[in-house]
Order: C-alpha cells, then structure tokens, then sequence
C-alpha cells in the first residue's frame, strides 16, 4: 500500500481525488498495489466534500508522515509550489505536479534534487492535459533524433480563435464568452501573451535535447493583435490562424524556438484542430511525424495525466526513472532567420509572399508566418 497526499484541491487536485477513488482498482492493478490518498493540504475549507476529513493545513503534517510515499503538487505556481515541492522530495517522497511554470523554471534544480534522494519527480500533466505526450516523447521516442515538434498547447487561446470565426465576435467578446464557459481564467494574460504555451514549450525543448530552455529566451506573440477580419480571411482562403508552438532543430546543431500565431494551411491536421482541444506534432528522423491530439485541460482529464504519473511513480518506487537534462543552456538560433512564407495583409489586400526571413517582408498592416 501507497499513500498519497494531494497539495492544492483546485480544478486539478480534486480531479486527482476523483480519478484516484473512482478509479482505484485501476490504478491499483496499475501501479501493483493499494494507492490510497492520507491528506488534503489547501489553504480553503470544503466542507461540503467526500473529502473533508483528510483536509489538512500545515504542509509538515504530510512531510513528517512517513507513510506518505507520493506528493501531488497541484498549487500552482513558483511560490509556495515550489517550497512544498523541495521539502517533499528531500523528504524522500516522489513528487508529481501539473504546474508547467515550476518544471519549466525549476525542472533542472527539482529533478536534481530527485535524483539525490531517490526519488521519481513526474510532470505529464504540465504540457498537453490529458494527453499522453511527455512520456511518449522521453521513452518511445527516445531512439529518435527529435528533428521538429509544433502543436496547438493553449487551449484557452484555441478555443477564443475558434470563438472568433464561429460567432463573428472580435477577440474581447469571445474572450468574454470564454470566462463565462470556464475556458478561460480571469486573469488571462499568461493564456493571451503566449506566456503559457512558451513554458509548455520549453519542457518539451528541454526532455527531448536535454539541455534547458529558459522561458525568457522564447521569442513569443500572443493573441492579442489577431483580428477577426485576419481569421475570417484565412478562413476564405481555405486555412484558420492558429497559436502555434513551434521547436525545429536546425541542421546548424541551433534549435530554433518560438510561439506566435501563424496561418495553418487546411493540408495541415493543426488547422482541423479546433475549440479547446490541443494537439503536438513530433517529428523524429526514426518514425517521421507522430500526431498527439486530445483535451488539454480540464479537471479529470488533466488528473487522468496525474493519475497516470502517480501510478508509474510507485511502480518505480524502488528504480527511479531518472528523467531530467543538464543545466547547461540548449544553443539558440534566431528564428526571424528562418525563411518562410508570410500571409500578410498590405493596403487592406492578403496574399502569400515567397518564402523570405522576416527582415525583408515587405510594409503591411498584419502579418502571419504560414506553416510549411
Ligand atoms: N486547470 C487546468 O485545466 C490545468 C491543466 C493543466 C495544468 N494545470 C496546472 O495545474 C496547476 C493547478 O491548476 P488549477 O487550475 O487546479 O489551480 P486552482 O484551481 O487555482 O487550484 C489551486 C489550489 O491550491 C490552493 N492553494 C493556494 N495556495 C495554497 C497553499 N499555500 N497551500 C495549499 N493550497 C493552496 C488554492 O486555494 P485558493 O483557491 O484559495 O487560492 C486552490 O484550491 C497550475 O500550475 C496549472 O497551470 C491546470
């Protein structure tokens, strides 16, 4: 038997609630025995939850409990996450988190301290949801070189770009339409600047060239400047604008990163992805491309990634998996320098230039890099 403490009961840890009871004999015959969560550690009470009795306040209630085998951090964020998240693993306790921020941030210090206590530190849930991408990407893919990888990471952002073209809304209303659903938050800017979707990026960068890429150094555009007329005109020209991650690994030995919104031809599967739905294209010079596609976000199915890393944590209780990447930086090449074509708009007219890098695309009023 394994015992389990979930750090913040938000959308994502009382999912993992959730998926760990409902599904226990699951992930029981998963994980080769009895997974059984002790404590609830939340700053809020929930009194009306299944869950009440196993609330907890002080962190320390599960730190010094020896029982506790594995720690879910589903706070959020660099603070207090990531405190919780060092005295766990210096405890001696397998941690599994979705906070994207604190991998992309802290991953080299927190997998290095993993590694010093033996211990797995597991973040699935943090790029892609519910999809399955970070383990594919360290363990199937792993005799590949990884040459390329670009996908849709923000749902929040997709589903606005969606928004948009459906109901004819420019980008505040159906950004107002999306806190009302719940797909987005109230504060917005990590989802609209782009911010979010260059973290994702730089974990994917960082798992498949074990060098890290800090957050700082990604080139990023959000959403902001994109105006309903843009999506409606690459719409008519059979393609949609999309907020793209993009990662390509040049023949130079540079990896060129970015996120920006582009113009997605109808030849790609990117441009059919729509609503709050996210997808990753990898591409390794074994397999060629693999498609990954699924939810995102959400609740369950964010804590069905969770779950997932929770049950491989214990299977590998004893034999840590030993993930992580050196700290030494990943070399960057610039990707303005890349040539490409553009779909701009000059004097009120779109069309399509050849492909130029983007110091001489010519005087327009928008402009979007088209993905090749
Ligand atoms: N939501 C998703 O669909 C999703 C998907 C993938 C990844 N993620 C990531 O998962 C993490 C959690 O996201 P979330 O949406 O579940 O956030 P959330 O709903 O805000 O949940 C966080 C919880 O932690 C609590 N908390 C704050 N400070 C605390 C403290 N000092 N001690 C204990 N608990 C504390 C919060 O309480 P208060 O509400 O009172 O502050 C809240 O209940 C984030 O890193 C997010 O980026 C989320």
């Amino acid at each position: 038997m394994t015992y389990l403490a979930i750090l913040g009961f938000g959308t994502v840890g009382s999912g993992v609630a959730k998926v760990l009871t409902e599904n226990a004999a699951e992930v029981a015959a998963g994980a080769g025995e009895e997974v059984r969560l002790k404590y609830i550690v939340d700053i809020r009470n929930i009194p009306d939850s299944p869950f009440a009795p196993l609330m907890v306040k002080d962190f320390a209630v599960v730190e010094q409990d020896p029982e506790v085998g594995v720690v879910v951090e589903t706070i959020g964020g660099c603070g207090v996450a990531l405190a919780f998240t060092r005295r766990a693993l210096a405890a001696g306790k397998h941690v599994v988190t979705s906070n994207k921020q604190l991998v992309a941030e802290h991953g080299v210090e927190l997998l290095a301290l993993a590694k010093e206590h033996g211990v797995n530190y597991f973040f699935e849930a943090s790029v892609g949801g519910g999809i399955p991408l970070l383990r594919p990407l360290f363990n199937d893919l792993s005799a590949n070189r990884i040459l390329s990888m670009k996908g849709i990471l923000n749902g929040t952002t997709n589903y606005i770009l969606t928004a948009m073209l459906q109901s004819g809304k420019e980008l505040d209303e159906a950004l107002k339409e999306a806190q009302s659903l719940g797909y987005a938050e109230l504060n917005p800017d990590s989802d609209l600047d782009g911010t979010d979707a260059v973290r994702k990026t730089c974990i994917l960068a960082d798992l498949a060239w074990g060098r890290e890429l800090k957050p700082e150094l990604v080139p990023v555009e959000g959403i902001r400047g994109v105006a309903l007329q843009d999506i409606r005109s690459a719409a008519a020209s059979g393609g949609a604008i999309k907020l793209l991650c993009r990662l390509i690994r040049g023949e130079d030995g540079l990896t060129y990163a970015w996120v920006a919104p582009h113009y997605v031809p109808a030849s790609s599967m990117l441009c059919h992805v729509d609503q709050a739905f996210n997808a990753l294209i990898i591409t390794g010079n074994a397999v060629g491309d693999t498609m990954f596609y699924g939810t995102g976000a959400g609740s369950v199915p964010t804590a069905s990634a969770v779950a997932g890393d929770v049950v491989d944590a214990v299977r590998h209780k004893s034999s840590p998996r030993g993930i992580g990447w050196s700290d030494a930086p990943l070399p960057l090449g610039d990707p303005d320098t890349l040539p490409s074509r553009w779909y701009i708009r000059s004097e009120g007219k779109w069309h399509f230039t050849e492909p130029l890098t983007a110091d001489r695309i010519p005087a327009c009023e928008a402009r979007y890099r088209v993905l090749d």
